[in-house]
């Protein structure tokens, strides 16, 4: 670990005495260079596209979990491209109120270069339309987690007025309001959740902070009749909010499997594909996206493409569930050639299960024990050693 990020630096202070580029000469590479893991000398204030210019932070939760599994590896070439996994800047997720207590070792080193990168995910009733996730607030709980929970991350992030924040809103939950608001658990969990994201969103709301609200895949809210729900859905909840600032727009892909531009689509020659247009991401974020801008919300987009290297795995497109057979995809980078998409992430720590295959746990789903998902699998956020072989070995483009 240790040896890792020394290496980094001494190539940062190597880089620092070679013949500036013109882009080591740019105002945020001179303050790294000065003091290369220092947080900025000022406020930091947010607008445009966040990512741009910045590095993305490798939070130490992750990389310790890749370190550990790393060495636990006997095959050293594989053990070299661990390695290189653990550089890679995830989302930190903050999926119970004990969680928060890792947020500040984690913000205090994130250099001014960089991004730190966290996803808010504790709503009450969680999870509502599936089991694998569900969390520790129950449906109703909405005081909870205001005061236990949004509170104290706010409380965290005011102490560090001098770092560039990226956040990921409440993952899957306003998407299940749209197309699972039959099901009982989400009837249950509806005004909680339209209440919990406002909340978050108005709390949040902070100068060095950007916010992007999750809208699920293109096999989601990407169906004809569901882009303008979905648009307003989320729109509303903004709105209601007071339209902070600091929203950028919305997440898609969040620990998904959709590529990004592959033509005609994965799933083009299914029976339904007629009512889809967005085959792939792309087409997704560039027809939801106006639809969110109509609906009067902000609407750029940040994509996962921590796991969808390999395609062609699912044997139906809305298999979330540990599939068999995945790999890395494109890093993270703000380099997207698309004017609507500010970034490609890892919003999902590749290597977490998303779900375990036991089926006598409570938490069982049976998505986890369909044939297209990895087994055995443990409990859901959980480390899974040989799927994480397996994503680095199908990793496209490869370590
Ligand atoms: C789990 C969370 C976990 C996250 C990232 C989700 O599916 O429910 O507990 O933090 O994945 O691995």
């Amino acid at each position: 670990m240790k040896g890792l990020f020394s290496a980094v630096v001494a190539s940062a202070i190597a880089g620092a005495f070679a013949a500036p580029s013109p882009v080591e000469n740019g105002p945020i590479t001179a303050r790294a260079v000065a003091a290369p893991n220092a947080a900025c000398a000022t406020p930091v204030t947010l607008s445009g596209n966040p990512f741009s210019g910045r590095s993305f932070y490798a939070n130490k939760e992750y990389s310790k979990e890749v370190v550990a599994a790393a060495a636990s590896m006997t095959d050293s070439a594989l053990q070299a491209k661990a390695s290189k996994v653990a550089q890679v800047g995830t989302f930190l997720w903050i999926d119970t109120r004990a969680r928060i207590s890792v947020i500040e070792d984690n913000l205090k080193d994130v250099p001014c270069d960089s991004i730190a990168q966290l996803v808010i995910y504790d709503l009450p009733g969680r999870d509502c339309a599936a089991k694998a996730s569900n969390g520790e607030l129950a449906a109703g709980d909405i005081a909870t987690y205001k005061s236990e929970y949004i509170d104290p991350i706010v409380a965290i992030f005011k102490k560090y007025p001098n770092t560039a924040i990226a956040l990921v809103i409440e993952p899957d939950s306003l998407p299940n309001l749209v197309t699972n608001k039959d099901l009982q658990t989400c009837k249950d969990s509806a005004s909680g959740y339209r209440e919990g994201v406002a909340y978050a969103l108005k709390q949040l709301n902070l100068p060095n902070i950007a916010m992007y609200i999750d809208a699920g895949h293109g096999g989601w809210l990407g169906w004809n009749d569901n882009l303008k729900p979905g648009a307003t859905e989320l729109a509303t909840v903004y709105k209601n909010a007071g339209s902070p600032k600091q929203v950028r727009g919305f997440s898609t892909n969040v620990a998904g499997w959709n590529q990004w531009d592959l033509s005609p689509g994965e799933f083009s020659k299914a029976t339904d594909a007629q009512y889809n247009k967005a085959q792939n991401e792309k087409t997704y974020v560039s027809l939801f996206s106006p639809q969110l801008k109509t609906a009067g919300m902000p609407s750029q987009a940040i994509v996962d493409t921590g796991r969808n290297g390999v395609t062609g795995l699912r044997l139906e497109w809305g298999d979330w569930c540990n599939v068999k057979g995945a790999g890395f995809g494109v890093r993270p980078t703000s380099s997207t050639s698309d004017t609507l998409t500010d970034a490609f992430v890892w919003v999902k720590p590749g290597g977490e299960s998303d779900g375990t295959s036991d089926s006598s746990a409570t938490r069982y789903d049976s998505y986890c024990g369909k044939d297209d998902a990895y087994k055995p699998a443990p409990e859901a956020g959980t480390w899974n050693q040989d799927y994480f072989v397996a994503l680095i070995q199908n990793a496209k483009p490869a370590f």
